[in-house]
């Protein structure tokens, strides 16, 4: 052997040493969370991933697909492409209003295709500094410029394009993965109009929950305003796999350039046929009579009782609740872990150092008495750990 593993184990023993050591943990049941835990932490808003009719769903359109194969036997521009494949993603356009989709075989892939490939045909990208790794990845294997902008500040992104001098690209995400706030997309936009930018939204976390579903570019009537917008079948729909919602234009220039789309094996058919039933669930459901939107109003009203806690979010499922300091953070967290509440700590430097959190994600599945439960079980821990 030569010196690689060395290396590898000096790098691990590095993490662990500040903190940052990450592991995997394994998930029993979905109806329960990991290990029996009540599910405060996955990205299955809606509870599609666990969902007994989508399961139904797919069964029965498995059936009526039987002359589809398993796999999809090769990249989309070689053997990989299908009428199926085609479906969905008509399916996936009209629903959201957009002109096309290209599906994707993740967010991260999609991400990673769309700025790397129009980072060379642009001079700039110009980007919120707390846009998702997979755009950052996306960007660095691009040729452009790259500009951040501060997160959801719209004079901070006039200053950053009034500078520039040359073709740009700005990329937001419309619900932030990490803090859970909304960007200002109407201000943003008219910011990128006035300096002839076009702006990329990304839907991961909005999709399913805002704009009956739709996201909320759709919400906001901003279909034609935005340049493209990125869908992800991975979290409110419970599947995997994500679509491009664009002009014909630009889905021609990606199936081209986009290396993450052309040099990749394509989805499995058992992928697409279930993100085309749970497409087909998402339009039936009736949004007033969600229970999600009542659960964040609870959370938010009954954190208010704690004191000493600060909490960011608020507007969307996703929330943090601030414990600053690695081990500080993961010692509330275990605690809150021994009650039966599955939450993970943020720890730095995925986030600042100081706005180390506790990530709560609510679910439409998520009961009043788990949520209260939830929260005598922080506060308990807070008083522990501070
Ligand atoms: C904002 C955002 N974009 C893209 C992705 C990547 O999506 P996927 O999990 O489908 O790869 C994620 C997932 O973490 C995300 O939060």
């Amino acid at each position: 052997m030569g010196q690689l593993d060395g290396l590898v184990a000096a790098k691990l023993a590095q993490r662990k040493e500040q903190g940052t050591f990450r592991s995997l943990t394994t998930s029993t049941s979905l109806s329960t969370g990991s290990e029996g835990q009540v599910d405060f932490t996955s990205n299955d808003y809606l509870g599609f991933a666990r969902s007994e009719e989508l399961k139904r769903r797919i069964s029965e359109a498995e059936k009526q697909f039987s002359e589809v194969g398993v796999g999809s036997t090769g990249s989309r521009l070689l053997t990989g492409n299908s009428t199926l494949a085609e479906q969905v993603e008509k399916q996936v356009a009209a629903f959201h209003h957009a002109e096309t989709a290209l599906i994707f075989n993740s967010g991260y892939d999609a991400n990673v295709g769309l700025y790397s490939s129009l980072g060379r045909v642009v001079k700039y990208i110009v980007y919120d500094e707390l846009i998702h790794a997979s755009v950052h990845d996306g960007m660095r294997l691009s040729r452009a410029e790259l500009k951040p902008f501060r997160h959801n500040d719209v004079e901070s992104l006039r200053s950053v394009l009034s500078e520039l001098h040359g073709a740009a690209v700005v990329a937001v995400e419309s619900v932030y993965s990490m803090d859970g706030d909304l960007a200002p997309l109407k201000e943003l936009v008219a910011v990128c109009t006035e300096f002839n930018a076009d702006i990329i939204v990304d839907e991961a976390h909005a999709v399913g929950l805002f704009g009956e579903g739709r996201g909320r570019v759709s919400e906001l009537g901003l279909e034609n305003e935005v340049y493209a917008r990125l869908v992800t079948f991975s979290k409110a729909l419970g599947c995997h796999g994500a679509a491009v919602l664009c002009n014909d234009n630009l889905r021609q220039f990606l199936v081209n350039h986009a290396r993450s789309l052309i040099f990749s094996t394509f989805t499995s058919n058992h992928s697409l046929i279930s993100v085309k039933c749970a497409y087909d669930m998402l339009s039936c459901i009736d949004f007033n009579k969600l229970n999600i939107s009542y659960l964040i109003d609870l959370f938010n009203q009954s954190i208010k009782e704690v004191s000493d806690v600060r909490v960011i979010g608020g507007e969307s499922p996703i929330l943090g609740v601030i414990v600053p300091g690695n081990a500080e953070v993961r010692a509330v967290a275990a605690a809150m872990q021994n009650d039966g509440f599955d939450v993970r700590p943020i720890v730095s430097p995925t986030v600042p150092k100081g706005t180390e959190r506790i990530r709560i994600c609510l679910h439409e599945f998520n009961t009043e008495a788990e949520v209260k439960g939830l929260i005598v079980s922080l506060q308990n821990a807070m008083a522990h750990v501070f």
